[in-house]
């Protein structure tokens, strides 16, 4: 099986929701939205049903687009192949948030900053960058105690394919020192049961 298939599935499970639900409850209503490294475009389907969303989704690999394609059929979300580090096809203040899920906790610094850069670039002047990144904290029992189901099995890969880089991520506090370097405002939650981190920049 591809990998995106794989992934693409995963994201149907339960938990992935509740991975997801902290941004989707900073979304409003009818606002519209670009989600860097969409992936298999899970949360701009959620996005679109449940709340009105204009979506517009960007990343690099094009078998994630063509599963993110399947889920958002009868949607009115776009979605755009990029090339890493290429400059966003999208004019400056265009979007009310740039959600990145996932993904900036894998990239190195000087992709991290360049991409927090141009998401900056896209955002209206009270727009909302949004963040979400597992903690790669807990453990295995902890895991089983709030999610064991049958449909959540694949939490586990999950947990263990981004344990490493996710406890870098939370020590280095990157984002948040990316904020003071560049005079931003930034929050920062612990959400599901500690298993993930919300960080929230604004102007
Ligand atoms: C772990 S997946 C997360 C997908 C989705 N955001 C989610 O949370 O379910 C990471 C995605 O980021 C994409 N990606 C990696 N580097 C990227 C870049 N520089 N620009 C856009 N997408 C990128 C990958 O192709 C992959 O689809």
């Amino acid at each position: 099986m591809k990998f995106s298939k794989f992934f693409s599935n995963l994201q149907e499970a339960p938990w992935y929701r509740q991975f997801l639900n902290p941004v989707i409850d900073e979304i409003e209503n009818g606002s519209n939205l670009l989600d860097i490294g969409t992936g298999s475009g899970k949360m701009l389907e959620i996005l679109s049903r449940e709340k009105n969303v204009s979506g517009t989704g960007t990343d690099t690999n094009s078998d994630m687009l063509r599963e993110a394609e399947e889920k958002l059929i009868n949607t009115r979300t776009k979605l755009h192949h990029i090339s890493a580090g290429e400059k966003y096809p999208f004019e400056k203040g265009s979007f009310n948030y740039v959600t990145i899920c996932s993904v900036l906790f894998h990239m190195k610094e000087k992709e991290i900053n360049h991409m927090l850069m141009d998401s900056l670039q896209v955002l209206k002047d009270n727009g909302k960058l949004i963040i979400l990144t597992p903690t790669g904290k807990g453990n295995i029992i902890e895991l089983t105690r709030r999610f064991f189901s049958i449909e959540n099995r694949g939490i586990y890969v999950w947990y263990r394919a981004t344990k490493n880089r996710a406890l870098l991520w939370s020590k280095n506090q990157y984002l948040k020192l990316f904020a003071i370097k560049n005079k931003l405002k930034y929050e920062s939650q612990i959400v599901m049961h500690g298993f993930a981190q919300l960080e929230i920049i604004n102007r």
